[in-house]
């Protein structure tokens, strides 16, 4: 019997698939058992059928897989990675919670759902508790829970570290998103080399609501919104990977520049989500210089899972402004996820089939 939890990954061939495949590789929880795709890829080896972007080789054990139908029929899995398009994830994602299977989810699908978690576990842990809502109300054996969109995860980390300091009132956002965001193979080249597209279809709106709700409170029927203004401007850039947020931002108690980075600096994970294999460390990093964070220099921080914030400085309209720079396909996807699922050991609603590993707890 194997000492590992078996694990699939859903969508496998893609970005974020690939990242969920290397970052998985020698993780002390989970084994890949399972991967799926499209009817494209089914029937074939994974090593064959995945266009493999990854500076990393592809695991050893992952290249012979063979690449399975994306149903949960006799994939022996607990749990179940999902990198689906959001209107395959709709249909199918469902299907895998009825069949007792966890799904973690990276599509935006099920985010907005009153008894669907969003979670990252440095901010919100205990908001894992709505799965149980979930199960009762809809009768499933297995759950569904997410991560938020790439681009709200950095910035809600550090909204995290200033709303328990000092409170938030108002929060302006522009960010500049890279290439890696919208998939392989994603923007042509032709439309972003020596360019910039003002424009990211639904973002804006993911970032104004999904960041109020994370910073919000559980209640057992459902998540009370941060009453956070936000307001979003999105641009992709030609960066391969690391999304950076410029933030303007009004807090309830005032506070200076040098407040504000020793509350970022200080900010610690919940003792619930702290010791897990892939909590960052720190959550968030704050950098000195005038010229950082910067996406190719910082956006591998504590293995690509730390938020990293500079230029923290004083803000003539709103009081604070600063740069907030997050990995998106390993913080702001895969990781996170991984990192979601940790919590699901850890909270008791997936055991490990041998007690050894329960000592990492
Ligand atoms: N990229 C990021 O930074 C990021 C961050 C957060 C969340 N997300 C979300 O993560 C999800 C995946 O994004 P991505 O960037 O990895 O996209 P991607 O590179 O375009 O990959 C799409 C994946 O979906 C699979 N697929 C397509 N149709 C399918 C179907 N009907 N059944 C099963 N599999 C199907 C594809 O398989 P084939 O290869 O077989 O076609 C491929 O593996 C999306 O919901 C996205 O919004 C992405």
């Amino acid at each position: 019997m194997s000492a590992k939890i078996p694990v699939a990954v859903l969508a496998a061939t893609g970005s974020v698939g690939q990242r969920f495949v290397s970052l998985l590789d020698g993780h002390p929880f989970f084994e890949v058992t399972a991967l799926t795709a499209s009817d494209r890829s089914v029937g074939r080896p994974y090593g064959e059928a995945c266009r493999w972007l990854l500076a990393e080789p592809m695991p050893a054990w992952a290249r012979g897989l063979t690449v399975l139908p994306t149903t949960p029929e006799n994939l022996g899995v607990q749990i179940a990675f999902s990198a689906l398009p959001a209107d395959v994830a709709r249909e199918v994602e469902p299907c895998f919670a009825q069949a007792g299977i966890w799904v973690c989810s990276n599509a935006s699908a099920f985010r907005r759902e009153e008894d669907v978690p969003l979670l990252l576990p440095e901010v919100n842990p205990e908001h894992i508790e709505l799965l149980t809502f979930q199960q009762q109300r809809r009768g499933w054996s297995g759950g569904i829970l997410t991560n938020p969109n790439c681009a709200s995860t950095g910035l809600t980390v550090a909204l995290k570290a200033l709303q328990q300091s000092f409170g938030l009132k108002r929060v302006l956002v522009a960010t500049l998103q890279a290439a890696s965001g919208a998939g392989y193979p994603g923007v042509p080249s032709m439309d972003l080399l020596d360019n910039l597209v003002p424009y990211i279809p639904g973002e804006e709106e993911k970032l104004e609501w999904e960041a109020r709700k994370m910073l919000g409170q559980f209640t057992p029927e459902g998540v009370r919104y941060d009453e956070v203004a936000l307001s979003a401007q999105v641009n992709r850039v030609p960066v391969v990977d690391g999304h950076t947020a410029c933030v303007w931002l009004e807090t309830t108690q005032p506070a200076s520049p040098e407040q504000a980075a020793a509350a970022l600096r200080a900010y610690r994970a919940p003792a619930l989500a702290a010791d897990l294999p892939f909590t960052p460390r720190p959550p968030l990093l704050v950098r000195e210089e005038a010229d950082r964070p910067q996406p190719r220099l910082d956006r591998n921080s504590g293995g690509g899972m730390t938020t990293v914030v500079g230029r923290v400085r004083a803000d003539a309209l709103l009081g604070l402004r600063m740069v907030i720079l997050s990995h998106n396909t390993i913080r702001g996807a895969a990781g996170g996820s991984i990192y979601n699922a940790e919590l699901l050991v850890k909270t008791g609603r997936v055991k490990l089939p041998l007690s050894g590993a329960v000592s990492m707890l």
